[in-house]
Formats: structure tokens, sequence, C-alpha cells
């Protein structure tokens, strides 16, 4: 469906040419004086100005060309040249009705993007052996999210977690594992044949493992050599090692799989940065083939800079001295294998914003070296740190990483005993679904209050705040959707039926703003999927929230004896309802049936 925005400014595009001006001035917005009229049209001032006439005029003109529009309820021309508009109440209706009609592809009216694209969206990036934190959660949420807005726009979206599989922290558990149980076979260079199926630790050793070693290593220079040198073997065909490897990524995949389906996050592809390593060699002869590469202080690297840089960029190391490959050569090698497998027209990293500079020189080394063509755009969206109510990076209450399992789980107790507070007597819900209703809810808290800040700031996460169900929430849109829900319910016990049923012409005040509000979806889902931005959605939701308690609040619906008009009510409700959690879909969580 074209955007209800484009439709009037295309009517007002026709006026104007009618009258002999040029259509470009015609552009029509969203009123910024609610009080006054619902769209607006600032076009005459400008043309004015050409045509040496007064603007109050131009617009007067105007106004008399489309007034009769059946578009329209109310045109006015105002002081000093703006044009005032209204929507017809049946126009609006008509739009709504061609919503509805949408609803069972579940897009209401959201058109697919004219040329889909495949989009690569790398985002999680958690660490092999090491628990998800706090830190991973906003890379997580906000890469769900928009994957899922590319999906809805009908492009083709591929998420990679890119595992950190590969770094120094692999040879720290091997170095310490030998160390506490050197009998096993993987550290007895005479072994022959298979190794063991079983893994020789749970993934609650491995999460003990790493700290200690890591500690270990940093007071102990020969046990960060042995851990150094266990990388190396690791890396150059240590068979015993590559099968203590295979161990620690299963146990450790294998968890992460349940975390991230704890938190309605799922990746189309398990990639790590071990998957890179074949790629380098060729890689990096080709760039010193084609002369990009040089040895500088021992390293390869690439130049990066720019005539136009404001600051100076550094070189990207390519290989360090010893002919070690660094994150850096990594992440190029990965664009390699990306390229090759894919040929995306677009790769959008989800990673703190404090890798900026770094992912500046990695996507213009790419760029220079010839590893993605000049159609393929590399895309940075970093995110701000997520702060506690002191300002400061996000820690337990005695001062430790916060485990992201345990912070879920404490919310998701604080909903609970919400949940349990807030039951009416006579209609107890059952233990077993008041707990799945409160971790539907805790995650809408979560996320919400994630998504709904601009991703590149940093912000406060608030428990108190985030879970309350009042105010700009997620418990608050659940709960406004449970509301909706309870009375489509109430309407379908009474006897009546709830399909077919269309939005009528709008009888209130609230029930138009409501009608408008709805008419907005397909525009906003664009442009949040253009700007990158899931606040954008939230903030829409939130305004749909309150136009639909503002309306619910004024008017009697289950009580309505006018059928036709309650038969509208209901549509208009349940549209509400299908656009809510529409959104909500796309922003990674989902509203229970009662809460
Ligand atoms: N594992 C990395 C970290 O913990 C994040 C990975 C981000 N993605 C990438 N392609 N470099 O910092």
């Amino acid at each position: 469906m074209k955007k209800l925005l484009d439709q009037i400014t295309q009517t007002m595009e026709d006026a104007f040419e009618a009258l002999g001006f040029e259509k470009k001035f015609a552009r029509v917005t969203v009123s910024n004086r609610p009080d006054l009229c619902e769209f607006q049209c600032n076009g005459a001032m400008a043309l004015a100005k050409q045509e040496k006439k007064a603007p109050i005029d131009i617009a007067e003109q105007i106004a008399e060309q489309i007034r009769e529009h059946a578009m329209f309820e109310e045109v006015s021309a105002v002081k000093p040249g703006f044009l005032n508009l209204k929507l017809a109440k049946k126009y609006l209706a008509e739009y709504l009705k061609e919503m509805s009609m949408d609803a069972e592809s579940g897009k209401y009216g959201c058109e697919r993007v004219e040329k889909p694209q495949t989009i690569m969206i790398d985002y999680g990036g958690p660490n092999v052996a090491k628990p998800l934190h706090v830190g991973h959660l906003r890379s997580a949420v906000i890469g769900e999210s928009i994957k899922r807005m590319g999906i809805f726009l009908g492009n083709t979206m591929i998420g990679d977690v890119h595992l950190g599989d590969w770094g120094l922290q692999m040879g720290l558990i091997i170095t310490e594992l030998k160390f506490r149980k050197p009998q096993l076979p993987y550290f007895n260079s005479a072994h022959v044949g298979e190794y063991p199926e079983e893994p020789p630790f749970t993934i609650a050793e491995l999460e003990e493992i790493y700290p200690t070693a890591s500690k270990k290593s940093k007071e102990d220079e020969r046990y960060k050599e042995k851990a150094m040198q266990a990388t190396y073997d690791l890396q150059h065909g240590n068979k015993g090692y590559q099968a203590l490897w295979n161990h620690i990524i299963k146990v450790s995949v294998d968890d992460l799989k349940k975390n991230y389906k704890k938190l309605n996050v799922s990746f189309e592809l398990w990639k790590g940065e071990s998957d890179a390593q074949p790629y380098i060699p060729e890689m990096v002869r080709r760039m010193k083939d084609g002369g990009y590469a040089y040895i500088s202080e021992g390293a390869l690297v690439v130049d990066v800079k720019e005539e136009t840089d404001a600051k100076e960029i550094p070189p990207c190391m390519i290989l360090k001295s010893d002919g070690a490959s660094l994150y850096n050569t990594t992440d190029l090698a990965t664009i390699v294998q990306r390229m090759e497998a894919f040929h995306p027209n677009q790769i959008i990293y989800v990673v703190d914003k404090r890798q900026d500079l770094y992912f500046t020189q990695v996507f213009r080394c790419a760029k220079k070296t010839g590893i993605v063509s000049e159609d393929t755009q590399l895309y940075f969206l970093g995110f701000g740190t997520m702060n506690g109510k002191d300002g400061k990076p996000f820690k337990t209450r005695d001062g430790g990483v916060m485990r992201l399992e345990s912070l879920l789980t404490d919310i998701e107790t604080t909903m609970y005993e919400k949940i349990v507070a807030n039951q009416k007597e006579n209609q107890q819900m059952d233990d077993e679904l008041a707990r799945q209703t409160a971790a539907q809810i805790a995650l809408s808290a979560v996320k919400y209050g994630d998504l709904s800040n601009q991703a590149s700031k940093d912000y406060i996460f608030d428990v108190d705040r985030f879970t309350s169900f009042e105010g700009n929430t997620g418990p608050y849109i659940l709960y406004t959707i449970v509301r909706i829900k309870s009375i489509l319910n109430k309407y379908e016990q009474a006897g009546n039926e709830r399909k077919n049923l269309y939005v009528g012409e709008a009888h209130s005040e609230s029930e138009k703003a409501l009608q408008l509000e709805l008419a907005r979806f397909n525009g906003i889902i664009e442009s949040a999927f253009a700007e990158l931005a899931p606040h954008r959605i939230c903030a829409y939701v939130y305004d749909l929230a309150n136009a639909l308690n503002h309306f619910y609040h004024e008017t009697k619906i289950l009580s309505e004896e006018d059928v036709a008009l309650q038969k509208s009510y209901i549509a208009l409700l349940e549209l509400t309802r299908g656009v809510l959690e529409t959104c909500i879909d796309v922003l990674g969580f989902s509203a229970p049936e009662r809460m």
C-alpha cells in the first residue's frame, strides 16, 4: 500500500501542477500542531518568493483547488501561508480497511522492497568458554531486531554469530586443563586412534577454567608462554589439541544456543573466527601481489588513511612480525569468505562503538584491496554502553561482571512476584503459566528498555523503570495488547463473530487519532529499517498504545448498543492488536494472553 503521507502529497502535487506551480513545493508533513490540523503543507511560503506574491494568497488559491477533494474533511489557508489539512474520515477508514485486508499476510499494508537484497548481519559476537555477560546483550538484541525488520521488508537476511573461537583463550584453557588432568589422551603425543567422544568437562567447569587460567597467565610469565605455545600448536595441527578444541566449541556452543534461545535470538550461521583461517594465506598473498601490503617495523600492514581524514587513521595490520594473524586478519578473511559464499549487497556489523576506528580500518582495507566489490556496502552499527544507575558500566551489586543469565533470572523473578501480587482471587493463573508469562514480560522489559534508546547512545539500565507496567516500557506495551485481547475474547464469548469486520468512519477525536496512528505503520517500518533504528519502532509502538488506551477510556465498546458501530470498534481493536503484535515481533519479543 502506498503510504498515507505519500497519497496526500500526491494529491497536493496534482493540485500544484493544475495551478501551474512546480510540484516540488507540494510536500506534506504530519502536523506539528495536532490541535489545529492533522497534516500540513508549507510549500506556499517558498512558492510565494518565487512567484513574488503574498504567501497567503497562494495558500488560498491552493486551498480552493483541493477543498472539494474526497481526501479531505477540512482545508484551510492560515497566515502567513500555511495549508492546514484534516483527512476525511471516510478516506481514512478506507485506508484502514485495506490494511485489515492485508492482515492475513501479516504485512498490514507494508510493501516488500522493490529490489530485495542479501544482507549479512554480524551480531552476537560471543567468545567461546566465556559466559555471556551484559556486554553481549545489546549486540544480540539490536542485531536480532534489525534482522527481523529486513526480513519483514522482503530481504534475505543472514545472521552470523561470529564466534570468538580462535584466540589465546583457547590456549589458556588447554594449558589449564593439561595442568589439572595431564593423564588425558589429548596430551599424550603417542596417542593413536580416535579420542573420546565425551568432553572432559562440563560448561560449568569450562567457565571456571577460563578465568582461572587467565588470572594465572597475568601473574605468571611462564604460564602465559605455555598458553601462547599451546595456541600456536593448536593452530598448527596438534591433533590432541584440535580434538580438545572441538569439545570446547561443542560444549560452549550448546550453552550459548540455550542462552540465545531464552533471549529469542537466533542465528542462520554459527561461523567463528576459526572458519576464516583457511582464507588467510591466499588473502595475504593477494595483498602483497597487489602492492597493497608492505613491511613496516617487521609487521605486514596496509595503509588506509585518506586525504580528507580529520584525524590520523593508522595502517591496518595484517600480520605481526612473527607472522601471527590478528583480529583484523580474521575479520578481513571472514569478509573474503562471506563474499565467496553469499555475495551480499551489504554486511552490517552490530558491535560496541568503541570498535569504530578498528572497523574503519578493516572496511577501508577491504575496499582498497578489492576484497569487497564497490557495490557491496560495509556498515558499522556501533552501540553505546549499558550503564548502571550510577552512570558506570552495569555491574553486579558486588562490582563483578553480571552474567546475562542472572540478569534475566532476576528480572523474571521480579515479574513473577508482580503477577502473583496482581492476581484477582477468582482468576488465579496456574504456577507454570505464571512463570512462563513472567519470562515473557521480563524479556519485553529488557529488550524494549534497550531498543527504545538510540543504539549509538549509552543508556542507563534501570530495572525498576523497565519493569514498570506504566510509562514507556515493554510491560506497558504488553499490558495494552493483553487489554485488547481480553476485550476481543469477551466479544467472542458473547456469541459474536470476529472475522470480516472492517473499521468504519471515526466517531470521536480519540478514535480518529487512533486510526491516524495505525495508518503510519508502513512508513514507520520502512524508515526504521532505512535508518537501522529499532528505537523508531519503539516510539511508534508507544504512541500507538497510548492512542489505544485513550480511545479505550473514552469509549464504551462491549456495552455499545449500535451493532454496526460496535463491529467497527472491534475491527479497530483487532487491527491495533495486529499492528502492535507485528511491531513487537519485529523488535524480538511477544505478548502473553493474560498477565
Ligand atoms: N568477539 C568480539 C568481542 O567480544 C566481537 C566480535 C564482533 N564482530 C566482528 N566481526 N569482529 O569483542
